[in-house]
Parts: structure tokens; C-alpha cells; sequence
């Protein structure tokens, strides 16, 4: 593994080399265990979109990992000015020893990676967010104690959470659910690599209760993600029916398990009731960012 672009570029050993590798970074910091494996190693952040978990626990993490990390924004940066991505990568594979970004498209990113000799790590695209899955089947493992075998039921938007929930859960042995809207599908990308899949299944279906029923985890996700703000009184009239509800809840499997990458907008696609009675995993998810990153970082930028 030489970059986190996407989920489809990892192997099953490959994610479950990092989950392995972000319970033992867990471990180490709860315990006082020193880590600083990136010892005056940089990671350069690029954010083009807005972020509060995925910059403060990269920025915490590199802390954490003896390392510094530096938050370039967009705007404020040369590459809100038009300076070529292709640019941007060869300076600052001069300066630094990885680079994260989060943007819009993922070609970007694939440009980004290709022309720079460190690391890249993917901090959400418009197609995927590599990082945040991780971080969820690390939290699902934690609690169930396994992934394979575990139905996992997505409801809402077929965006970036939904592309990556699918392949990272197929890839680890989860049955994957898709409950969405005609017309925000997830990419059919990741729809072909699902129909690849021979030991675990896929269905897409229009209804969250077919999609929920007997799951061991449901996931959601905004209406309107980042970019699609203008979008968004069409989006609340095209999903509505899709709120994860405690009415919807019953017809999980006992112990079911609720993940929400947060930001959440309780009253459209979850409710207050649900979740906060789900809080607890819901924050030990954004906590478990934190771990996840590590573990990437470790395994991508360590001598
Ligand atoms: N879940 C997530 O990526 O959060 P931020 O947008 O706050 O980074
Ligand atoms: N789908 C959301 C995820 C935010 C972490 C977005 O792209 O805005």
C-alpha cells in the first residue's frame, strides 16, 4: 500500500492489517505506551472542503505520532489561486513526508498521488471517504468482535459514505444493504465491483425497512453533502421516508449497532430518539478516526 485513495485499491489483508494496526494504537494511547513512530516526519492537509473530525484527529494523530501536520485551506493556500495540482504535489513532496486531502473530485486526488513521491491520503472526495470507513469497521469489530458474516443496512444517499461503506463491508465478509431514492444511486463503480463480490452479498432496494431487516448495523448519512448545499429543499422532498426512526429500528437484529459519520441533521435522516440512544458508538466512531488514521499514517509514512 503506497497511498489510501479509495477502498477498491485495498485488499481484505490490507484493511484488516490497518484495523489491526489501529486497535494497537488505541491500545498504546490508552494505556500511556509511547508511539511516536513519525518522529519529525510532516504531513501537509489540504482542505478544500469544510472539516472539524478528519483535521483535528489527522493534526492530533501526527501529534500522537511524534510528527507535525499542517493545515493548507484551500482558499487561503496558492491552490485557491489556480496553481496547478500537479504543481502543488511536487513542491510539497519536497517539503513534507505525506499529504492528505480532502476535495471534490477524486481524480484530483488520483492526479495528486500520481505525481507526488510521498504518500496521499484521501480525507473525502466526492466519490469516497476511505478514512471515515475504516474508523467504522474498526467500531464494528470492536463491539461485534468480527465483520464477517454481520449485515450491514446503509439508508439515504448513494454519496461518498455509501460508495465506501459498500466496498469496505464486502470487503471485509459483511452483507451490504443499500436502501436509497431512484436517482441517487451510489457509483456504479462501486456497484460493478458489489456484483464481483462472491462470498459476501449486495442488495440495492428502494425501502429502508427492506434494507434494515435483521441488520447488525445501520448506517446513514447526510441528505446533502458538501457541494450540494443549493440542493437541498429538492433533496428533503426526494428522501423523505428514509429517516432512521425507532419504528425503523425494530425490525433489527437485537444489539443492532447505529453509525453516523457526522455531522448528523437529526429530524431528516435520523432521529433525536435514535440517535441518541445509539450516542455512545456514534462518538466511539468519530473517536475510533483518530485510531484508524493513526494506524495509516504509521503504516504508510514509517522508514
Ligand atoms: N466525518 C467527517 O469526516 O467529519 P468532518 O467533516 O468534520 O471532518
Ligand atoms: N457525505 C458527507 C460526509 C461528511 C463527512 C459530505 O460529503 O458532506
Amino acid at each position: 500500500m503506497k497511498h489510501l485513495l479509495k477502498l477498491l485499491d485495498l485488499s481484505r489483508e490490507d484493511i484488516r492489517q490497518i484495523l489491526d494496526t489501529a486497535d494497537q494504537m488505541k491500545y498504546c494511547l490508552k494505556h500511556g505506551i509511547p508511539h511516536n513512530y513519525l518522529q519529525g516526519k510532516s504531513l501537509a492537509m489540504i482542505f478544500e472542503k469544510n472539516s472539524t473530525r478528519t483535521r483535528v484527529s489527522f493534526e492530533v494523530g501526527m501529534y500522537h505520532l511524534g510528527g507535525h501536520a499542517l493545515f493548507l485551506s484551500g482558499k487561503e493556500s496558492q491552490i485557491g489561486r489556480g496553481e496547478p495540482v500537479q504543481d502543488t504535489s511536487r513542491v510539497l513532496s519536497r517539503y513534507c513526508n505525506g499529504i492528505m486531502i480532502r476535495t471534490f473530485a477524486q481524480d484530483e486526488v488520483e492526479e495528486l498521488a500520481r505525481l507526488s513521491s510521498i504518500p496521499v491520503i484521501n480525507g473525502l472526495t466526492d466519490f469516497c471517504h476511505p478514512c471515515q470507513v475504516l474508523a467504522d469497521l474498526m467500531t464494528v469489530r470492536e463491539k461485534k468482535a468480527r465483520l464477517e458474516g454481520l449485515k450491514l443496512a446503509y439508508v439515504g444517499d448513494g454519496n461518498n459514505m455509501a460508495n465506501s461503506l459498500i466496498v469496505g463491508g464486502l470487503k471485509c465478509g459483511m452483507d451490504v444493504s443499500v436502501a436509497c431514492p431512484e436517482g441517487y444511486e451510489p457509483d456504479p463503480r462501486v456497484l460493478d465491483f458489489a456484483k464481483t463480490v462472491t462470498d459476501a452479498k449486495f442488495e440495492l432496494v428502494r425501502t429502508p425497512p427492506e434494507a434494515v431487516v435483521d441488520a447488525d448495523v445501520v448506517v446513514t448519512d447526510v441528505w446533502a453533502s458538501m457541494g450540494q448545499e443549493s440542493e437541498r429543499e429538492i433533496r428533503r422532498k426526494a428522501f423523505a421516508g428514509y429517516c432512521i426512526d425507532s419504528e425503523l429500528m425494530k425490525l433489527t437484529h437485537p444489539g443492532c449497532m447505529v453509525q453516523h459519520c457526522l455531522p448528523a441533521h437529526k429530524g431528516e435522516e435520523i432521529t433525536e430518539e435514535v440517535f441518541e440512544a445509539h450516542a455512545d458508538e456514534i462518538f466511539e466512531e468519530a473517536e475510533n478516526r483518530l485510531h484508524a488514521q493513526k494506524a495509516v499514517l504509521y503504516l504508510l509514512m514509517r522508514d
